[in-house]
Parts: C-alpha cells; structure tokens; sequence
C-alpha cells in the first residue's frame, strides 16, 4: 500500500483529470507514493487505511457535493481521522457560480475537521474572482482551488507550486522534489 491515499469525484472528469495530473506528478517523485481512487468504488476502509489523503471535490448543482462524494458522506462519520493529515484539491466555475464558489470544498473541508484530521494545503483566494465561497478560511481556500472554465491555463502552474507545499506539510517528501 502507498503512503498517500487520492481520492476523487467526478461528473464531468475534470476533476479526475486534475487526480491523474497529480498522481503523475507525485509518482516522478516517488514511483509507488499515491494510490488513487475514484470515490463512486471507494469503501470507508479505503480510506481509513491511510495517514496521509488527498482528496478531490468538484462543486455540482450550485453549492452541491458531487453525486458520489454525496452518497458516500454518511461514511465519513464512520471514518477516525485523527491523526490523518489531509489536503484538499477542488474544481469549480467562479464567474458561472460566484456565490457558491467551491463550496463544496468547505463543506468537506469542515467535515474532515469535524471528523479530527488535520488539513494541509490551504491556498491563497487572491487570484480567483467571485463573490463567495463556503471553502473560504479568511483570505485562503481551505485548498487548492482549480478553474478549468476559466482559468485552465493555470492548472498546471498551481500544482506545481500546491504539491511541493503540501508534501512539506505531509512531512514525507522533499518539497524541491516536484515539477
Ligand atoms: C449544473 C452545474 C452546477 C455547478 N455548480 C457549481 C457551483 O455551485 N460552484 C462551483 O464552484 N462550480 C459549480 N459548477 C462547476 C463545476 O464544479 C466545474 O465544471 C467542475 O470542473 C466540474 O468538475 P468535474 O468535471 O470533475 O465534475 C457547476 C457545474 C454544473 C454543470
């Protein structure tokens, strides 16, 4: 088993798309270090077996969980996350859905915390346009926020620059390693 668990949900796959981007880049840096996981076949125990997560949300349905991270919520209160460290990736379309901007992203940031994990990875809002989010801790999202509506041409650039930070956070890996 790996170190680091990653799991998505997707509708559209580009949040599956931004999980395969970051386990490609995870794996330059350690082949073997992710496991990743589409959560529409993922078990509690999947991801209760790792101290380290990575887990990625899309917004769906303005201000809605994506369809299998909604089904599989009631399980994340089976789930111990003490002791776990987690970083949080989400996708969403700010001028489409500027109330609701990433608000998935808050709400299962605010459950891993509820639950006892730690979360790593938060990343600053400046960037973005939108009016508001529910992924919001002061002037940073609770994670990385991706945009691929309209700011796809920063996709690659933000996680470039997310992995190494949240890999130094995790502790397990050498933050100039990833590129
Ligand atoms: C019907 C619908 C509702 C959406 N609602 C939101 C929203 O409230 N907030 C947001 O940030 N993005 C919203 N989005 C944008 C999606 O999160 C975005 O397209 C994302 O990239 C989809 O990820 P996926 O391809 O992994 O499903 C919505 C998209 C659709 C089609």
């Amino acid at each position: 088993m790996a170190k680091i668990g990653l799991f998505y949900g997707t509708d559209t796959g580009n949040t599956e798309d931004a999980a395969k981007r970051i386990k490609d880049m995870l794996d330059a840096v350690e082949p073997g270090l992710v496991d990743i996981y589409d959560m529409s076949r993922a078990t509690p125990a999947d991801l209760a077996a790792y101290e380290y997560l990575i887990l990625g949300i899309p917004t769906a349905n303005i201000g809605q969980l994506q369809t299998d991270w909604d089904i599989f919520w009631p399980h994340l209160d089976e789930i111990d996350f003490a002791g776990k460290k987690v970083a949080l990736f989400g996708l969403g379309d700010q001028y489409a859905y500027g109330n609701t901007f990433m608000d998935a992203l808050g709400m299962l940031a605010l459950k891993v915390q509820e639950r006892g994990g730690t979360l790593v990875g938060a990343w600053p809002a400046a960037d973005y346009n939108f009016d508001a989010s529910l992924a919001l801790d002061g002037d940073n999202f609770y994670g990385l926020a991706l945009d691929q509506e309209n700011q796809a041409d920063k996709t690659q650039a933000r996680l470039e620059a997310w992995l190494p930070q949240m890999l130094a956070e995790f502790g397990i890996a050498a933050p100039a390693a990833v590129a």
